[in-house]
């Protein structure tokens, strides 16, 4: 069986995934910079370090590095470190490929919100948008297509990932929680998202069927309206409070606050085209069996 290497494989995404790859055979390995346990692999992109054994063994590379978007307003600093840890990471990971002779596919994460805030339906061949985030997901594609010269790249663009262990759900639980649930600033901004186990699945999926290009890795989209009405109705608490004004949330986030009020409406069908099924498709009941106690 191949031989995996996660990059940024100790977060939310790469956790799950590490369980999926390895119940299914894989052989994987955790790049971080926190590698404590068996498996995984010390490296400090920032420092251009890293431990140089088993790299040999690696087939596939899938890189899920980069600062948490949500965690901290986005000051300049913190602009800088969004995009360092993305970009210059996958630099450094590719100035390594004559340390990788076996590699054969790399696989990136990229995000969903890179598309021009209008109210197209977009598809990956849609122009980026000029957003921060855009410009983000735009040049960490870029960098990604380095690889292109070494092996075969997939570009996964993520949306919001429905997990019960962490990310942006656990963010919008409490005030829902405390009877508070209400749409965010117009309530009509498209959310994109996908539960996590489709979308380990589907990273399965693309190595297993050898997707190539970019994909926009979403079950379904639905108006905030929707999405925080089906959060309320899982958690059975009341969904009457008045809505959450937009200049509340800039005042509080700043321009981060683009994460909740911008609107990103996008097309699964590339990816649904390629075969791949996406088990969790309907928001109240994906909401329902991930808040079931
Ligand atoms: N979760 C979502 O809803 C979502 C949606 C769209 C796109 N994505 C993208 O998918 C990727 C994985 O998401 P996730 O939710 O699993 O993220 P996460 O839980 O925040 O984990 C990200 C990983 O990146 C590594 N990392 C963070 N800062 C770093 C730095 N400065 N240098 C090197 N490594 C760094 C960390 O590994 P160590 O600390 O162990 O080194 C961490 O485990 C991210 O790039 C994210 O932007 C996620």
């Amino acid at each position: 069986m191949k031989t995996v290497l996660i990059a940024g494989g100790s977060g939310l995404i790469g956790k799950k995934l590490n369980q999926v790859l390895s119940k299914r055979g894989y052989k994987v390995y955790t790049l971080t910079r926190k590698a404590k346990h068996r498996g995984q692999i010390y490296w400090n992109p920032a420092q251009q370090t890293i431990e140089g054994k088993h790299l040999d063994k690696v087939n596939i590379i899938i890189n899920l590095t980069g600062e948490n978007i949500g965690e901290k307003r986005w000051t300049n600093e913190r602009k800088k470190a969004l995009r360092d840890s993305r970009v210059k990471t996958t630099q450094f990971l590719h100035s390594l490929v004559s340390n990788l002779p076996n590699l054969e596919y790399y696989i990136a994460a990229s995000g969903i919100n890179c598309y021009e805030q209008d109210n197209e339906i977009h598809v990956e061949s849609d122009v980026y948008g000029t957003d921060f985030l855009s410009k983000l997901v735009k040049e960490w594609e870029a960098v990604s297509d380095l690889f292109e010269s070494n092996c075969k790249v997939a570009k996964l663009r993520i949306s919001m990932v429905l997990s019960k262990r962490g990310g942006a759900l656990d963010k919008m639980l409490l005030p829902v929680k405390l009877g508070l649930g209400s749409p965010i600033g117009t309530g009509t901004q498209m959310m994109p998202w996908i539960h996590i186990d489709d979308l380990c699945n589907l990273f399965v999926y693309a190595i297993e069927n050898e997707l190539a290009g970019t994909y926009n890795a979403m079950a379904n989209c639905d108006s905030n309206h929707d999405f925080m009405k089906a959060l309320a109705k899982a958690l059975k608490r009341p969904f009457f409070m008045p809505k959450v004004p937009a200049f509340l949330l800039k005042l509080m986030l700043g321009e981060m606050s683009a994460l909740v009020l911008d609107s990103t409406n996008a097309s699964n069908e590339k990816v649904k085209n390629a075969g791949f099924v996406f088990q969790h498709e309907a928001i109240e009941s994906t909401l329902s069996a991930l808040l079931k106690r």
